[in-house]
């Protein structure tokens, strides 16, 4: 397949790019699109084929749904059978930003979207490109992550080129993402408010707005693989890098010793700026020990860069769980496939 890879000018309200791509979703194609989190692999979550579509591209399981973008609160009540007042206080405060709300879907989402559930993920996304595609062409767009199934998020056009060159029809380039780390998901479909998926909005700024929020067991540690999980595509290893990850929990010191004393091949450090001095294997520095905002902005891009380097381990020094960063602890626990190491 031939993918045409679109790039529009910067800070320009130049669109000639649109209709073609508009075109594209509307004959049931798949196309990459930006957002400020990650990009989505997105379709017309209206149309079954190309629904369909995104799980084959991917290599998605079947029992993982989709989250369903909007580019308006209008939009997003057609694809809900009821909006409680929790909904209208979150996509107040929230929306559009990196809040994906789970609601009991309407008659309109296809039951491959939902995997069956009997509920759907919405998400009203900031990012100016895929908000214009939505406005524009009048389509809720079904879009998962676009990275093939398991491996770490794209955070720019050149992940995407590197994962799906050949399998889509279009690649929308909107630069860098940034915020980073997925949208953050809350369950309003229940009796309570329930935190499903830490992302891009703090727990914190959800309590202050909700007052209440009940926490999936999935959101901090391992899920007990005999329950049913509420995020399906919270349960598997993920956003992981060919190279082995391993999370390290412990202060400064202990870090930096664990790593140096650490033996074999191929082993690198993914570590806070203030410790790369300290380390005599080779790193990469995350941020600042206490930039949060910016270890969620480069977490995908490091989990990809150490294959470029073709690194065998990564020993990845835990971050603060406040605020975002409980998002990256979150992503970090998935590529390590639960491996963490308290020192
Ligand atoms: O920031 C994001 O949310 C990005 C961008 C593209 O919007 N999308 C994203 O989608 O992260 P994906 O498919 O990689 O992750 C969606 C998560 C999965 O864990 C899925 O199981 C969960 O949302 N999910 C979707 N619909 C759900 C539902 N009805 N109930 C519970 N969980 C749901
Ligand atoms: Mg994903």
């Amino acid at each position: 397949m031939q993918t045409r890879i679109f790039k529009p000018l910067p800070d320009t309200l130049e669109e000639s790019w649109l209709p073609e791509l508009i075109e594209i979703l509307k004959a049931g194609g798949v196309a990459a699109l930006p957002t400020e989190t990650v990009y989505g692999l997105s379709a017309n979550a209206l149309d079954e084929g190309a629904v369909d579509s995104i799980f084959r591209i991917k290599g998605r399981p079947q029992d993982n749904p989709l989250i369903v973008h909007v580019a308006s609160v209008e939009m997003a009540k057609t694809l809900a059978s009821e909006f409680p007042p929790a909904a209208e206080r979150l996509a107040e405060r929230f929306w559009p930003g990196p809040l994906t709300m789970v609601l009991k879907k309407s008659a309109l989402v296809p039951d491959g979207v939902s995997a069956g559930l009997p509920t759907v993920g919405i998400r009203f996304p900031a990012h100016p490109l895929m908000r214009r595609v939505i406005e524009k062409s009048g389509l809720p767009l079904a879009a998962p992550s676009a990275n093939l199934s398991g491996y770490p998020s794209p955070t720019n056009a050149e992940h995407c080129i590197a994962d799906l060159l050949g399998r889509v029809d279009a690649i929308l380039d909107g630069g860098a993402c940034s915020v980073g780390v997925e949208s953050t998901i809350v369950s309003v479909a229940g009796a309570r408010p329930r935190l499903l998926r830490p992302g891009g909005i703090p727990p914190e700024a959800l309590i202050a707005v909700l007052g209440d929020l009940e926490w999936d067991r999935a959101v901090s540690g391992e899920s007990d693989p005999s329950c049913p999980v509420a995020a399906p595509g919270m349960k598997y290893r993920h956003y992981a890098p060919r190279a082995q990850v391993r999370l390290v929990v412990g202060g400064r010191e202990q870090y930096c010793q664990f790593v140096n004393h650490y033996p074999g091949e191929g082993v690198y450090a993914l570590c806070f700026s203030e410790e790369q001095r300290e380390l005599n294997r080779p790193s990469l520095a995350l941020c600042n020990e206490d930039d949060l905002p910016e270890a969620a902005r480069r977490l995908f891009w490091a989990l990809r860069e150490f294959d470029e380097k073709g690194a065998k381990t990564v020993l990845a020094h835990c971050p603060n769980r406040e605020g975002v960063g409980l998002a990256v602890y979150n992503r970090l626990l998935r590529a390590a496939a639960f491996d963490e190491i308290e020192l």
